[in-house]
């Protein structure tokens, strides 16, 4: 087949959700359509309860579950569709926001019950940075939720994007009916079912026949035509360009766990969604259509097996034909790469795989040369961007708390914050380390992990600290002034980055009122 067919035929897109939404729920039924999972309850909840949130073989299960599911592959009428699975605890936001670097398009669950809520706010803003397609399912409908017009206003108003509803709600909860496909004009009547696989639809050309009146009642019917006559008058026809900018999303209701208006919306994101899309480096865009292979990591998950100090790098391929064994150029690195252990991810099974496309994203085992970011190219020197450290919002100092595995613990260090666990500042004075996390979960993994893997012993001692800025200038000589007038606050990130440790608020904009020549970035690229 060739190239340009291997990319029409491939969707690559993530569901996103405040956690308990149905996103577990929603990805099993995508699966049981694809053929990919015979049974219900096949897909593990990537969930840590909070409950057992202090327990740490639930974190280790976790990350079994987590490289399970990191990825599921599965086809659908023809389309290759890979399923990107984030992870639901706000906790690893971080890890969340870089794997939606690596799709193309998300499916956004909301709980008809709850509405907007905050979770879904802030995944929402990490889509728009980069203009990513959404699709919204708005779920739990046989429950008593909040009135769809309202849900859609709120959906409009917290999440900044328009919307233009596909298909329309009868009823809720206990009086809930079906939904009605504004877009193919058919009805499909609600029953409740974990397995159901095909639904006969009426179709209704005329929502003033009689025979809706029989299907759904006469109050209903009449509620219906009404709904459908208002939503045509008020929201503009769906444009499919608008959507693929980013502009309006594209709204369905259903129950993911009655897997219920789940197919309207799977059979019109093969038809809407986009195929692979080109992707910038620093100098320029790459089309996925280019012969020679290119692609950048956005995962690693380490040490799965204590015995080994393996690791499993996710790339996702952006342009060219990926192959087995051929040497690729890494380009950050001092040599060459060769990947003899490649996997690609079907449902829930790995299996080897010889050579991937556009759109695929593949597990390369890796002994330890790659990290989140890296580009891996058939022989241009680029970097692909997109791939950021978001400024975190909580630090502590890291305190050895054993001097004879100081060694181990800076590998341990080294290797954890390569996988993307937290991120690590080292300040210019004291060589001090400073962990910084978006949540309070990642001290407790570190330690436990730093333990188990590498056999060091750490504290943490908390600082005050507001943000970590990335600073540049174009005026050099100013630059260096700053640091050396700021040397106690200055630090450098993994990368060896200048990093400005602000300590509040109300001082870091003191500096920036007293350094203008000084810009201050709130992620690492810019
Ligand atoms: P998440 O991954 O987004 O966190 O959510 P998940 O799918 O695990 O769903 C959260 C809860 O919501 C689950 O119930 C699930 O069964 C339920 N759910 C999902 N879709 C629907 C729906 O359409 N209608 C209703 N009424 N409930 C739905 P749970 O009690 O937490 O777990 P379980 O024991 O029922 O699986």
């Amino acid at each position: 087949m060739s190239l340009n067919k291997e990319i029409a035929k491939r969707r690559t897109f993530a569901i996103i959700a405040h956690p308990d939404a149905g996103k577990t729920t929603l990805t099993e039924k995508l699966l049981l359509f694809g053929g990919a999972i015979q049974t219900a309850g096949a897909v593990k909840s990537n969930k840590i309860d909070t409950a057992t949130k202090s327990d740490w073989m639930e974190i280790e299960k976790q990350r079994g579950i987590s490289v399970a599911t990191s990825v599921m592959g599965f086809e659908y009428k023809d389309i290759k569709i890979n399923l990107l699975d984030t992870p639901g605890h706000q906790d690893f936001a971080e890890d969340t926001y870089r794997t939606l670097t690596a799709v193309d398009s998300v499916i956004m669950v909301i709980d008809c019950v709850k509405g907007v809520e905050i979770q879904t706010e802030k995944l929402m803003e990490v889509c728009r940075m980069r203009n990513t397609p959404v699709i919204c399912f708005i779920n739990k409908l046989d429950r008593e939720g909040r009135d769809p017009y309202e849900l859609l206003d709120e959906v409009e108003e917290k999440l900044n994007i328009q919307v233009r509803p596909l298909s329309w709600p009868i009823g809720m909860g206990k009086a809930f009916k079906g939904v009605y496909n504004l877009y193919d004009r058919k009805l499909n009547l609600f029953s409740p079912s974990q397995r159901k696989l095909s639904d006969d639809r009426a179709v209704f050309d005329d929502l003033s026949e009689d025979r809706l009146d029989e299907l759904i009642g006469r109050n209903n019917a009449d509620q219906l035509r009404e709904d459908v006559e208002l939503i045509e008058g008020v929201y503009p026809d769906f444009d499919t360009k608008e959507y693929l900018e980013g502009k309006v999303a594209p709204v369905f209701f259903g129950s993911a766990v009655n897997n219920f208006g789940v197919n309207e919306m799977l059979d019109t994101f093969i038809r809407i969604a986009p195929a692979p899309k080109s992707r910038n480096t620093e100098d320029r865009e790459v089309l996925p259509s280019e012969s020679k292979f290119s692609g950048f990591v956005f995962k690693i998950h380490a040490n799965m097996d204590p015995n080994h100090r393996n690791r499993i790098a996710f790339l996702r391929i952006c342009s060219g034909k990926f192959e087995r064994n051929k040497p690729y150029n890494h380009v950050r690195g001092p040599k060459p790469l060769r990947f003899s252990n490649v996997t690609q991810f079907m449902a829930q099974d790995r299996e080897m795989v010889d050579e991937a496309f556009p759109g695929d994203i593949i597990g390369l085992y890796d002994t330890g040369n790659l990290k989140i970011g890296d580009t891996l190219t058939d022989g241009e020197n680029m970097t692909f961007k997109g791939i950021p450290s978001f400024s975190p919002e909580i630090f502590k100092e890291v305190i050895n708390k054993d001097a004879m595995k100081t060694k181990q613990m800076e590998k341990g260090l080294k290797q954890l914050m390569e996988e993307g666990v937290a991120q690590l500042f080292t300040f210019d004075m004291g060589s001090r380390k400073v962990i910084g996390t978006v949540g309070q979960l990642q001290f407790e993994v570190i330690q436990f992990r730093l333990k188990q893997e590498y056999n060091a012993s750490v504290e943490f001692a908390p600082m005050q600290l507001y943000k970590a800025c990335w600073i540049s200038s174009s005026d050099k000589k100013k630059l260096d002034e700053f640091v050396q007038s700021k040397n106690r606050h200055i630090a450098r990130d993994k990368d060896g980055k200048l990093v400005f440790m602000a300590e509040s608020r109300s001082w870091l904009q003191m500096v920036q009122d007293n350094y203008p020549e000084i810009e201050f970035h709130f992620t690492s690229e810019f």
